[in-house]
């Protein structure tokens, strides 16, 4: 179903040239036609498939994430009072994608002038951040001993704000930030998941498979599984759920059995006034790190340096590489950004690997803009990785680890970059493709990438998508509200 729409999408664009033609060649139809063919392979589409023609779409039951929809961007049609639970707000750019899909969301929703309640807990030094938007509130309480919210607390704090005569419309969870135990019965609730356990087996295996002789087996994959039945017992206690990617989206339908009409997929976004092509700064950048112009590929790595995003693998190949090639020695720079136990051993690599430490947000847009392509071995097959968004809508192709929710939902096919299965030999090889290909080809597949992204990784689509599933959710019949059917807004 999800290539069926996209396919829809695609043959839109192709019936563009057909209108073009028969429209007497206006100007917009050319517009049309010339997006279309600059753009997209539609040749190959002539077929609508039937649930194109099926308007309105129910929201509710629309299989492919709400990204690829394109909702009025206008003045939100009602202002909700909007309660969310997460267990920890970001403090600056240091955080996990939990708390910076929490963070992006609920301020783009609450600029838009819905009045956001926060349930969080409170940091552990006083200092917290404020935000100068006026519907936004925040309801701190200490955390539990394991750093959990204290859910009788603030049960008591959401239930205070719930009874001032003005009911929350949608009550939204990041993860388990509100547990099963109090969500239950909750018809207008929503869950975003993060990572679920039987994403993670994937995981558990590349760890197991790379695993040293004198490592002691991980208890966690014999635990796992059982961790997934537990799951799967107690989801149905939220009344509807949001995977942040399609293979997820999947799972939860076939594995957790939950019914489709309450599994939403919405795609993680990121800024798209923050991550954008910037050639000036990317130069800027080159210079000032000292980027010889003799180099004709730098790859850029970013990100925690720890081992389950990857790095032993991505240490190894680069190291064999660097040895067994002269010419990838003259050619290629590895730009390394971020900190953790792994970035001293790329240190040790020598000068083709140039390792920058952490970078605050503004320093990490232009690290994009100055690398050829974006790498990111992760092993975790948990959620959406930020980076890789932030690498497309920046206009860079990108390398991954081919773990179902990256095949699934980020690098679909070779037109944006590349995938590999996680172990050093494939790794070695996808990166001599990638010095193969070389830098027209990479441009291209950046340009793509590029392109992908606007469509589906902006954080103005996802706070859109969002947006429109709370007020499906609060539809009211009554009022002859009908916020869960979709018309295509174009004419
Ligand atoms: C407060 O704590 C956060 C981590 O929770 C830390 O990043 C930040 O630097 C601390 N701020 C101060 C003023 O100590
Ligand atoms: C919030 O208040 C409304 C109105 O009193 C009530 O119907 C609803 O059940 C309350 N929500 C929760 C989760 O207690
Ligand atoms: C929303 O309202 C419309 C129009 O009254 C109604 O047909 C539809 O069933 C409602 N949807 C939900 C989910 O309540």
């Amino acid at each position: 179903m999800a290539r069926d729409y996209k396919s829809a999408v695609l043959s839109f664009r192709c019936l563009c040239s057909i209108v073009f033609v028969l429209s007497g060649f206006s100007i917009a139809s050319f517009l049309c036609w010339f997006h279309c063919t600059s753009t997209s392979p539609c040749h190959k589409q002539t077929q609508l498939p039937d649930r194109y023609e099926d308007r309105p779409i129910d929201l509710l039951t629309f299989a492919s994430a709400w990204n690829y929809l394109d909702f009025a961007p206008g003045r939100p049609p009602k202002l909700l009072k909007i309660a969310v639970f997460v267990k920890k707000w970001p403090h600056r750019s240091h955080a996990g994608g939990l708390e910076r899909h929490a963070l992006t969301l609920h301020l783009a929703l609450a600029r838009r002038g819905h009045e956001l309640h926060i349930f969080t807990t409170s940091p552990p030094n006083s200092s917290f951040p404020k935000y100068p938007i006026s519907s936004l509130y925040f309801h701190l309480s200490k955390p539990t001993a394991a750093g959990y919210l204290d859910q009788a607390l603030v049960w008591k704090q959401f239930q205070s704000q719930n009874s001032t005569g003005r009911p929350f419309d949608v009550i939204h969870t990041e993860s388990v930030g509100l547990m099963h135990t109090r969500s239950r019965n909750i018809a207008n609730l929503a869950v975003s998941w993060h990572g679920i356990a039987y994403e993670t087996i994937h995981s558990d295996i590349i760890q197991e498979l790379v695993r040293s002789p004198d490592e002691p087996q991980s208890y966690s994959l014999t635990e796992r599984v059982m961790r997934v039945v537990e799951e799967v017992k107690f989801f149905p206690s939220y009344a509807h759920h949001v995977a942040t990617s399609d293979h997820a989206g999947d799972v939860l339908k076939r594995v957790y059995m939950i019914p489709e009409e309450r599994v939403h997929v919405i795609l993680n976004g990121v800024d798209e006034n923050v991550f954008r092509p910037n050639i000036i700064s990317g130069g800027d950048f080159r210079s000032k790190f000292g980027i010889p112009d003799s180099k004709n590929l730098v790859i850029g790595l970013a990100g925690r340096l720890v081992k389950d995003k990857g790095h032993p693998i991505m240490f190894e190949a680069l190291k064999q590489i660097l040895k067994e090639n002269k010419k990838f020695r003259e050619e290629v720079l590895v730009l390394v950004a971020g900190d953790g136990p792994w970035g001293t051993r790329y240190r040790d690599l020598g000068s083709n690997v140039l390792v920058l430490g952490p970078l605050e947000q503004a320093q990490i847009a232009r690290f994009y803009n100055a690398i050829d392509i974006f790498a990111n071995p992760t092993v975790r097959a948990q959620g959406l990785d930020h980076t890789l968004l932030e690498a497309m809508l920046s206009g860079k192709p990108v390398l991954a680890t081919r773990l179902a929710s990256i095949t699934g939902s980020v690098i679909v096919n070779a037109d944006v970059g590349y995938t590999f299965p996680p172990t050093v030999d494939s790794l070695k090889k996808a990166l001599y493709k990638v010095w193969g290909d070389g830098r027209i080809i990479l441009e291209k597949k950046g340009q793509v990438a590029r392109h992908r992204g606007l469509q589906l990784f902006a954080a103005t689509k996802m706070a859109a998508a969002y947006e429109r599933l709370f007020l499906c959710m609060s539809n009211d019949s009554a009022k002859g509200e009908t916020f869960c059917n979709y018309e295509d807004p174009l004419p």
